[in-house]
């Protein structure tokens, strides 16, 4: 791998014009790598970013990377091939199921071309009989019935269903359930697109595709994948250990030991109000994890950190600034009241009335929780790196890097420093209803000395 410094010194450029960190927050880079591309997911980040970060802080096959918001695995992928250890957390259940299927490299083409050819021979057996017979309306959700038409989402369910019927054994099970979740996408004549699903545009392209071939495709790509990434990865690649936990990383206690990891690489959810839970519902409701907003909220979005409006209930003390950030950060919880007081009035004029105000608590308190945290797993020396954009909710301001930094320096980081990636929100700024700020993404590096 080149030699990249994650940053280059002041007055140092960058050399190879290829390496653009500027895309290193977004997911520009992975949607195109082998097995990074399978899950399309927009809030995941550069796998140059990590390699980089690696080779920067020379960190060793066998050592331990922590990516605490895990996401679809991006941190862990990047490591196993490097032959370093590392350890995941996702508290949301299918993307966790992505990201742990991801660092899966023990699935072998000829045990793939076997459960195809099982699961065909189940469709073919299933097909004729149900012809005719099958309600779509009954079993599906209407959000799922717009985006297909219904002959490829007749299709879509014998896949789905062969599958769940059949004797294949779990890890191939949930092997071709990521090979089915990419086709969703792909076959859907809806703009499903990010970040919300508009099931009344119509993407004409896609609905041409045949579902049966295309799974096909798609899953021996899959396979070719991993046989890549295997032909180029550290010969030991496989000495390392993969930890992966569906958790919530406020507090990983019980599965990771005190200063036993060597770097922490991180993107956590930016304060921007997106919701985790909704990029996953038309997965979740084909796959009848849930079949409606109440259900997500159950499985998904009471589980996340806060970060959307979508999440919080007022009165509910989860969305109150904390005693405990305030006794570890007065000047920090300071600023964040007042943000937190502006806010409560600034929407009460606003049409939406969104609770910004109690996103604001929410979100400080449970990053204030994971910072806590990756202190304590992380080892003397070492780096805790966190990728994230600012904000400004209802236009009022809140430097989200600098004040993550400060809220290291509250839990017993010794320094941070802060490197801008990129300015954001460019596009927004014709828009007279937006705030004037100019939002940057950026990286925030604590040290524990
Ligand atoms: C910005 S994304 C990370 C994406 C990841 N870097 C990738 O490349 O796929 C943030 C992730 O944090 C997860 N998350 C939110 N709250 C969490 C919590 N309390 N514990 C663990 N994960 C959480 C979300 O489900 C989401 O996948």
């Amino acid at each position: 791998m080149k030699q990249l410094s994650l940053f280059p010194e002041e007055g140092e450029e960058l050399e190879n014009e290829s390496i653009d960190i500027c895309d290193w927050g977004t997911f520009k880079d992975s949607l195109k790598a082998p097995i990074h591309s399978w899950f399309t997911y927009p809030a995941g980040f550069s796998y140059k970013a990590v390699e980089s970060s690696i080779t920067q802080y020379e960190i060793k096959p066998l050592e331990f990377i922590y990516d605490p918001f895990m996401g679809s695995g991006t941190t862990n992928v990047v490591a196993k091939k490097l032959g370093i250890s590392s350890y995941g957390c996702d508290a949301h259940p299918f993307v966790f199921k992505i990201a742990q299927t991801k660092l899966n490299w023990d699935i072998k083409l000829s045990d793939v071309s076997t459960a195809i050819k099982k699961l065909f021979a189940l469709i073919d057996e299933t097909q004729n009989q149900l012809n005719g017979k099958v309600v779509l309306e009954d079993i599906f959700p209407e959000l799922v019935l717009k985006c297909y038409e219904s002959e490829n989402l007749f299709k879509l369910l014998l896949i789905r269903d062969s599958l769940f019927g059949s004797d294949i054994s779990q890890e191939m099970k949930q092997f071709l359930m990521v090979s089915l979740t990419y086709l969703l996408r792909e076959v859907s004549t809806a703009a499903t697109g990010w970040p919300y699903i508009a099931p009344n545009k119509t993407k004409i392209k896609s609905s041409t595709k045949d579902v049966f071939s295309e799974f096909q495709i798609v899953t021996f790509k899959m396979v070719k994948d991993i046989e890549l990434v295997i032909r180029e990865a550290e010969e030991s690649y496989f000495l390392a250990k993969h930890n992966l936990f569906n958790i919530d990383s406020r507090n990983t206690k019980e599965y990771i030991e005190d200063n036993s990891v060597d770097h922490i690489f991180t993107s956590p959810p930016y304060l921007n109000n997106y919701d985790y839970a909704d990029r996953t519902r038309l997965e979740m409701y084909f796959f009848g994890y849930a079949k409606n907003w109440a259900d997500i909220t159950q499985k998904v979005r009471k589980k996340l950190m806060t970060s959307a409006t979508t999440q919080t209930l007022r009165g509910d003390t989860r969305y109150i600034l904390s005693q405990k950030l305030q006794c570890y950060a007065p000047k920090i919880y300071n600023i964040l009241d007042s943000a937190i007081e502006d806010l409560g009035k600034i929407r009460l004029t606003k049409g939406g009335k969104k609770n910004y105000d109690l996103v604001v608590a929410g979100y400080f308190n449970d990053i204030f929780e994971v910072l806590q945290d990756c202190y304590r797993v992380l080892k003397l020396g070492k780096k805790a790196i966190f990728v994230l954009g600012d904000s400004a909710p209802y236009g009022v301001y809140l430097p989200t890097d600098e004040l993550i930094g400060e809220l290291g320096i509250a839990v017993g980081f010794s320094s941070y420093k802060i490197d801008v990636l990129r300015t954001r929100g460019e596009k927004w700024k014709k828009n007279p209803q937006r705030h004037t700020e100019k939002l940057r993404e950026s990286i925030v590096t604590l040290t524990k000395e």
